[in-house]
């Protein structure tokens, strides 16, 4: 299933892409923009003063004393590291697992944890775990296994995979296929049952933006309405994507989000960008840059975003200091800024929050409703990044601007020491098993209410 994806492949696909955007352009526009192609991003810390308030309950933590012990590790070296777009390989395997021997007969793994987050979203929501979890899987498996025939990862951004949703079928996957005998789904997925589908993949190389034709039918079928079920989505518009069935339809599958529509932000990842060198903070051209695209997010938020920073340098006769626009030399850019603003695109978040992290540089979340970051309580509490909405924006600039050179390099430091543990592929999928299983306090993502629209 990972077999594919070669070059010439990659050509005909980026050529397919190209003709049938072409094509679509007028009338689909948006499920163009729908999944990322734009770069923007997301995270930061909530410093109080700047935040919007976010109500308390919609995040809901798996306990954990760990939160904060991830920023005391010591970071790794300031070398770059090769960007490769592998695949994260599976390196530990849960704690839980057994060793070998006859299956062993275990009670059902606790649903808690599971229905305390879906029911922030549906609060009569029932669940039980199926006692024949592993033949559900295999049937659940069977049934839509037949939809991915011929997969191979989409192009997007000048990117062709693979994505989170393909590390998380390839991590997993691999785990379940390798298991010591007597290993049960629990020990691997926790209370959940996996729908191991490369969603965005099979939506857009099925061409016009639209699932097989009988797919979300054969889903419909075979989902149990009491049963848990989780799986990992990238689109904007949430692993449905708009088609035949709704979210609200089956809000017993827990959805860990890249793309901004779901329970549990993850990281959108997009090539693992290297680390760059440290670049002394003092002698850095720019205080904060954006090196994107203005059009693609709603409400003309970059356009506002860009006209703000514009005005803020122009008052402050600081307009070297600042950088807004496209540039083929992004990375020159961001590693000669002290911050690199992330402003969400078409959906909640984009691949540049994961890219400007990677680097190990501080990313300027700017959202419209609600912020899209993974692992909310970390970033508060460990201080890695900022999250605005447009009207925080410019005391945030205030804010920033006043940082001493020291302060900044602290905080890059941060972000530098996160890197490996929860941004790259690899990082991501470790915190993923830890959610399933519980295992380390259930780690450090964290669930909230499914947002009330799916892109805005
Ligand atoms: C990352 O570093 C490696 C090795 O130095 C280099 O070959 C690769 O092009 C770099 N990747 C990016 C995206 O700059
Ligand atoms: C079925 O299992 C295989 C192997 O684990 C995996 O590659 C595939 O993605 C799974 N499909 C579904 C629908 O779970
Ligand atoms: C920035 O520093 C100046 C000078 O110390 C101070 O007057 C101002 O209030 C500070 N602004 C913020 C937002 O911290």
């Amino acid at each position: 299933m990972f077999s594919g994806a070669a070059q010439a492949e990659r050509k005909v696909e980026k050529l397919f892409m190209s003709t049938a955007l072409a094509f679509i352009a007028g009338s689909f526009f948006s499920a163009f923009a729908l999944y990322h192609l734009t770069g923007g991003s997301l995270q930061q810390l909530l410093k109080p003063e700047l935040q919007q308030p976010v109500a308390a309950d919609r995040y809901v933590g798996r306990v954990s004393d760990s939160d904060s012990k991830a920023g005391l590790q010591p970071g790794p070296s300031q070398q770059p590291i090769p960007s490769k777009p592998i695949l994260a390989s599976p390196t530990t395997i849960p704690a839980s697992l057994p060793g070998s021997g006859a299956a062993k007969t275990q009670d059902a793994p606790s649903l808690q944890s599971a229905k305390t987050c879906l029911r922030l979203t549906t609060p009569s929501l029932e669940l039980e775990y199926p006692e024949d979890a592993e033949a559900h899987f295999m049937e659940v498996n069977a049934s839509l296994d037949s939809f991915t025939k011929g997969h191979k990862y989409h192009c997007a951004a000048g990117y062709c995979g693979p994505w989170v949703e393909n590390h998380w079928i390839h991590h997993f996957s691999t785990l379940w296929k390798n298991r010591p005998p007597g290993t049960r789904l629990s020990d691997i997925f926790g209370p959940y049952i996996p729908i191991l589908i490369p969603w965005v993949d099979t939506w857009v190389n099925k061409g016009g933006y639209h699932f097989p034709g009988g797919m979300i039918e054969a889903l419909k079928k075979i989902l149990r309405p009491n049963v848990l079920y989780i799986t990992v989505a990238q689109n904007d518009q949430g692993w449905l994507a708009r088609s035949g069935i709704r979210e609200k339809d089956m809000p017993n599958v827990l959805v860990l989000s890249g793309g901004g529509y779901g329970h549990v932000p993850v990281p959108l990842l997009k090539a693992d960008e290297n680390l760059t060198l440290a670049n002394p903070v003092g002698a850095r051209k720019y205080i904060v840059s954006f090196v994107g695209t203005l059009g693609h997010a709603p409400q003309n938020l970059r356009g506002k975003m860009a006209e703000i920073m514009q005005k803020w340098a122009k008052e402050l006769s600081i307009t070297d200091k600042v950088n807004v626009g496209s540039d083929k030399n992004w990375r020159d850019i961001m590693t000669s800024s002290r911050f690199s603003m992330n402003p969400r695109g078409y959906g909640r978040t984009s691949y540049h929050l994961a890219e400007t992290l990677h680097m190990g540089l501080i990313p300027i979340h700017l959202y419209i409703d609600i912020p899209w970051v993974p692992y909310m309580d970390l970033y508060q509490k460990a201080g890695i990044g900022f999250n605005t909405n447009i009207a925080g924006f410019r005391p945030l600039l205030d804010k920033i601007k006043n940082m001493s050179a020291e302060e900044v390099y602290a905080m890059e430091q941060r972000v530098r020491k996160l890197r490996e543990s929860h941004f790259t592929p690899s990082g991501a999928m470790e915190q993923i098993s830890k959610w399933m299983t519980g295992k380390d306090g259930g780690g450090d993502l964290r669930c909230q209410q499914l947002p009330k629209s799916d892109t805005r």
